[in-house]
């Protein structure tokens, strides 16, 4: 079984997978409550400027800061009350740890047991908030290696997460969306 302790996941053969993977990912436990982060690898740290000592620990949600009223916001919080979902991809304004704001492309997916109770729910995300078109093709292909990858080293551990491409195509709405969020703020300031 993998670790839910910060310490002992960061032996695991899926945090040293993390580690290599050339996208921003991050792990949280099911176990424990309000699912705080228990590992994210250096380009989460690259991405976010949070290194993982200032972040594991808390919910992500951090990030956010006083932003709270986005439509990616209200698509995580269901789909972490309704365990029926596998996976979830959304867009949303976040904030750096230097306090600049970004479109935060995340992917969620749960990770489960054999008797489909939740385990872990496994992210990545991804900075959209400008020309993104060529990135974002590099990174959906990243992103369905890592998840094939993830899902191998789960079922390794008698775990099991889903994955499908359609999930990982067409995010192109909701980034126009958030990215327009974040220019009317922008011209707010
Ligand atoms: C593994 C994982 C990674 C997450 N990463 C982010 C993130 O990068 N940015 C963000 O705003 N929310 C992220 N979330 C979502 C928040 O933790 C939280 O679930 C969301 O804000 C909805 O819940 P709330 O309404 O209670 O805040 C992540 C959640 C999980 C489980």
């Amino acid at each position: 079984m993998i670790s839910d302790d910060h310490a002992e996941f960061s032996k695991s053969s899926l945090a040293d997978y993390m580690d290599q993977a050339r996208i921003a990912l991050s792990i949280t436990s099911c176990s424990i409550d309000d699912h705080p982060l228990i590992y994210v690898n250096q380009r989460f740290c690259d991405l976010t400027g949070h290194n993982l000592d200032q972040v594991k620990g808390r919910n992500c949600r951090f990030m956010q800061r006083e932003l709270r009223e986005q439509d990616g916001r209200f698509r995580m919080r269901d789909f972490m009350r309704d365990p029926s979902q596998d996976q979830l991809r959304c867009a949303l304004v976040n904030y750096r740890a230097d306090g600049s704001p970004f479109v935060n492309l995340i992917y969620l997916s749960r990770i489960r047991s054999a008797d489909k109770r939740e385990c872990f729910i496994f992210a990545s995300q991804f900075d959209a908030s400008h020309d993104f078109s060529t990135r974002l093709e590099h990174y959906d292909t990243d992103l369905r290696t890592v998840t094939n990858t993830v899902g191998k080293i789960a079922s390794e551990h008698d775990l099991m997460m889903d994955q499908s491409v359609e999930m990982i195509a067409n995010s192109a709405r909701m980034i126009a969306e958030s990215k327009l969020a974040l220019k009317r703020m922008q011209r707010a300031q």
